[in-house]
């Protein structure tokens, strides 16, 4: 328990710190938030968003699972993207994986570890896809990190398949999404020049016209 305590001298240090700055800090940030970013990373514990990006409370809503994926059925992901879209009117959303993410390296493999080994077939798929490219890459950390970057890429994509996107580019409302992956050694974040922020950049197949529209 003694370690929990220090949580809560942690929190009351905080506090005091946001107060000398400002006294009104908590009760201007109750009032609202109005984020202009949704960040989907993964949950990695050394991998903290607001941080990363030099953002406020209030500045960055933030979705996180284990390597940061977005499948069309996941309600909790699609959830936060709906309110991010619909109701906070965010201008960018970022999928931000990280090179060394245990989620891809576990799914390289052929462990059985559970309940995860479902949620990450969606990685083993990214992987089945671009099978050639990766099994020629002879080392095993630099595939792993390849794969990274095309999971990330990949769910850029699955963020723009979903209706909540498209819907947003319809009736004219700004959104771009973006890919990037974070690195652990240094701290540094790569742009992986994927963005896309309109329908004509998405494949056919997976475009969805409203009635109204
Ligand atoms: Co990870």
């Amino acid at each position: 328990m003694e370690k929990l305590k220090i949580l809560f001298q942690n929190n009351e240090s905080w506090v005091e710190s946001k107060i000398s700055l400002d006294p009104a800090y908590f009760r201007k940030l109750a009032r609202d938030q109005n984020p202009d970013y949704l960040w989907i990373g993964c949950s990695d514990s050394r991998v903290p968003a607001n941080e990363i990006v030099g953002l406020e409370p209030g500045e960055l809503l933030v979705h996180r699972n284990v390597a940061n994926i977005c499948p069309h059925t996941d309600f909790n992901c699609l959830s936060v993207l709906e309110f991010a879209v619909n109701v906070l009117n965010v201008r960018h959303i970022i999928v931000c994986g990280h090179y060394g993410c245990g989620g891809v390296q576990s799914a390289m493999k052929n462990h059985h570890l559970g309940l995860v080994d479902n949620w990450l077939r969606h990685i083993r798929d990214v992987y089945a896809r671009f099978k050639d490219e990766l099994d020629a890459i002879e080392s095993e950390k630099a595939r792993c990190s390849r794969l990274v970057e095309l999971n990330v890429i990949q769910q850029v994509l699955n963020v723009c398949h979903t209706t909540i996107v498209q819907e947003a580019w319809q009736r004219g409302q700004f959104l771009c999404i973006h890919g990037w992956v974070y690195d652990l050694q240094s701290g540094k974040l790569k742009d992986l020049n994927c963005c896309i922020s309109s329908v004509d950049q998405v494949d056919s197949i997976y475009r969805v016209r409203s009635p109204k529209h």
